[in-house]
């Protein structure tokens, strides 16, 4: 029997591409150097999408499929995947949840205490010498017992929190309702209230279109200059011009982040900036957590060509 044919919008780890392309006939999107040229000659065979949380579908590649059936993501972020597109056409949609939700917590908590702490400059103080010639690190910050705000108390916002409550922190978050689940939590509907009452702001939110820019200048100024903002969902829910520029003039403490508009060619302006942590997007980034996630894309995909209930659907 013939491979379902499938197109592969970026690479991944080779525990995933051995069985990937030992299943299905994988067209490899991410090598064309004429994309436009390489849909047109492959789309019309292509049953399904395996694509990543930050490079998603679009309009235009899902088109150029008439056959296709599902988009699996390597990610539990859909917000690249065109749903309209895929709605109008009864095609799935499948993501990973779940299996990464507490790496991507503990990655957050992780750039909280690194830049609060001041750990990045602390090595560089021990390997260049300045701890021996010039004595004590600066003073930084204390992380325990301080005052958080979690904007999104979805599965990864809360994992986030019940970590915070290890650290004894006062723990209040925003979404669009009071969560049940949430004990010992201030809910705070408003994102300028909840900044205003918060040392660190978690960004925690899935994002779409309803949700982009969020985070706004009110926001950032809300937090002012001895707050830290920390992202790890996705650019798109911060106004990263109004970040930059309160970065820039210290009227925002600090930042830490893990994704970026444009990514992974960030603003250049970051690069300049001494009071925020940069991190390439790596929250679900551990051998165990990739393994778990390219199970699912594959589990996903295999549920659609059996006439199974697909595992973890989105659409
Ligand atoms: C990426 C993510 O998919 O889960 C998400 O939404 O953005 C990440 O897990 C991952 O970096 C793989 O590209």
């Amino acid at each position: 029997m013939e491979k379902p044919e499938i197109l592969q919008v970026g690479p991944y780890p080779d525990w995933d591409e051995g069985p990937l392309n030992e299943a299905y006939r994988t067209h490899r999107y991410f090598e064309a150097a004429d994309k436009a040229a390489f849909l047109a000659q492959v789309g019309p065979s292509v049953r399904a999408i395996a694509t990543r949380g930050e490079l998603g579908a679009s309009r235009a590649m899902i088109d150029a499929c008439p056959k296709l059936e599902i988009v699996a993501v390597y990610g539990v972020g859909y917000d690249a995947v065109d749903l309209e597109a895929c709605r109008e056409r009864g095609i799935r949609v499948t993501n990973t949840p779940d299996v990464l939700t507490n790496d991507v917590a503990d990655l957050g908590v992780a750039m909280m205490l690194c830049q609060s702490r001041g750990m990045i400059g602390a090595e560089g103080w021990v390997r260049n010498g300045d701890w021996a010639a010039k004595g004590l690190y600066p003073l930084k910050r204390r992380v325990w017992g301080r005052r958080a705000g979690i904007v999104g108390l979805g599965r990864i916002g809360f994992e986030v929190a019940k970590r915070l409550q290890g650290f004894g922190m006062q723990i209040a978050y925003s979404d669009v309702g009071p969560k049940s689940y949430a004990a010992g939590m201030e809910y705070v509907a408003d994102a300028v209230a909840l900044a205003e009452r918060s040392d660190f702001l978690f960004v925690t939110l899935a994002a779409s279109a309803a949700t982009r820019h969020i985070i706004n200048r009110d926001v950032i100024a809300a937090l002012g200059p001895d707050g830290m903002l920390i992202n790890i969902s996705r650019a798109s829910n911060i106004d990263e011009e109004a970040l930059l520029d309160a970065l820039e003039a210290k009227t925002l403490g600090s930042a830490a982040l893990d994704v970026f508009e444009g990514e992974p060619k960030l603003n250049p302006r970051f690069l300049a900036l001494d009071n925020v942590l940069l991190q390439p997007h790596h929250a679900s980034g551990t051998i165990e957590t990739r393994k778990a996630m390219g199970q699912l894309v594959r589990d996903n995909i295999a549920a659609q060509f059996a006439g199974q209930p697909l595992p973890t659907p989105v659409l």
